[in-house]
């Protein structure tokens, strides 16, 4: 049986790693690409998802969405990290489509009325386009399958700042909305992606099995990884985005809990994700007000990356 997903993305290194196995995966029905700025502009996303597929061979949907945070001022896209081209600053091969007319928030909402209860929305960059959907439609909370967000941390704190992942701080209003909509949702954390390291090894294996896409995905790759060695001292690189996938096809290699999530949205502490596990009682009832929802709590790293690996080998 296949999985229908729309995968919410602003590529960047991860994501495009992440897109490649939604193209590839023989079980993932990708319905669309909607993309959001948040590792680079929001122009420059949609053309690296346009580019990515048209690499693999495929045409795919690809709605473009959020260009700014909802309420907080952006922040410059993070080039030091995936290169001012979203792609490691490599050169890159002119793209031949554009965009769909309608945006992300429509497409999302379009698509899940069509198939209510089938679509899955896997979300792995700054949360605008889910925000807006909800905002369009909000009963989409209960038609769609399940969504499940890479973001936030639950005890391994933050990325980009001692407490807060990216996608979190990018658009901490919209992770807010998105997190505590009442939907069945699956956070995947820093807590399950910073177990898993994708080595130059497995880049080689990627590379060699995934033609001209490979070629961007492994030059893209060399820069995220100097990004890595340079900071935190790492042979590889985290491939956040596409533990997402891992979750949604693999979900046994992974330990997850229920709980209440709550997201800060401004002040000191702006993007951390606060988790409170279900029915333990906290000191005031404030911790439990929001639905509950399943977040990871680790990963098993290895076999995770030994299933990028297969999927994209
Ligand atoms: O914190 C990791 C997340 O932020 C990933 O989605 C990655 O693409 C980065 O921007
Ligand atoms: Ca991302």
């Amino acid at each position: 049986m296949t999985t229908p997903i729309i995968f919410d993305t602003d590529p960047g290194v991860d994501d495009a790693q992440a897109i490649a196995i939604a193209l590839a995966h023989p079980d993932i029905e990708l319905l669309g690409l909607t993309t959001t700025y948040g590792n680079v502009d929001i122009d420059t996303a949609t053309t690296n998802a346009l580019l990515v597929s048209e690499l693999a061979g495929q045409q795919i949907p690809v709605a473009q969405g959020a260009a700014a945070p909802l309420v907080k001022t952006k922040h410059p896209a993070p080039a030091h990290i995936h290169g001012a081209n979203g792609l490691g600053d490599i050169a890159l091969p002119a793209v031949q489509g554009k965009a769909m007319s309608s945006s992300a928030a429509e497409f999302i909402v379009e698509q899940v009325n069509a198939r209510p209860g089938e679509i899955t929305l896997v979300a792995v960059g700054p949360l605008g386009n889910l925000a807006a959907a909800l905002q369009l439609d909000p009963a989409i909370t209960g038609k769609v399958k399940q969504v499940v967000v890479m973001g936030g941390s639950i005890k391994e704190g933050g990325n980009v700042t001692p407490v807060a992942e990216a996608n979190m701080f990018n658009d901490p209003h919209a992770a807010s909305r998105v997190l505590t909509a009442g939907w069945p949702l699956t956070l995947v954390g820093l807590d399950a992606t910073q177990r898993c390291v994708l080595s130059p090894a497995d880049m080689e294996k990627i590379a060699a099995g995934q033609g001209r896409l490979g070629e961007v995905l492994q030059g893209s790759y060399g820069f995220y990884s100097d990004f890595y060695r340079e900071f935190l001292g790492i042979d590889g690189c985290c491939p956040h985005d596409s533990c997402a996938l891992a979750w949604l096809m693999r979900p046994e290699l992974f330990t997850t809990a229920r709980g209440h999530l709550s997201v800060e949205t401004d002040g000191f502490a702006e993007g951390q994700t606060i988790f409170a596990p279900e029915g333990r009682p906290f000191l005031g009832e404030r911790w439990s007000q929001t639905p509950v929802v399943e977040v990871c709590l680790t990963a098993q790293g290895d076999k995770v990356v030994e299933w990028i690996v297969e999927t994209l080998s």
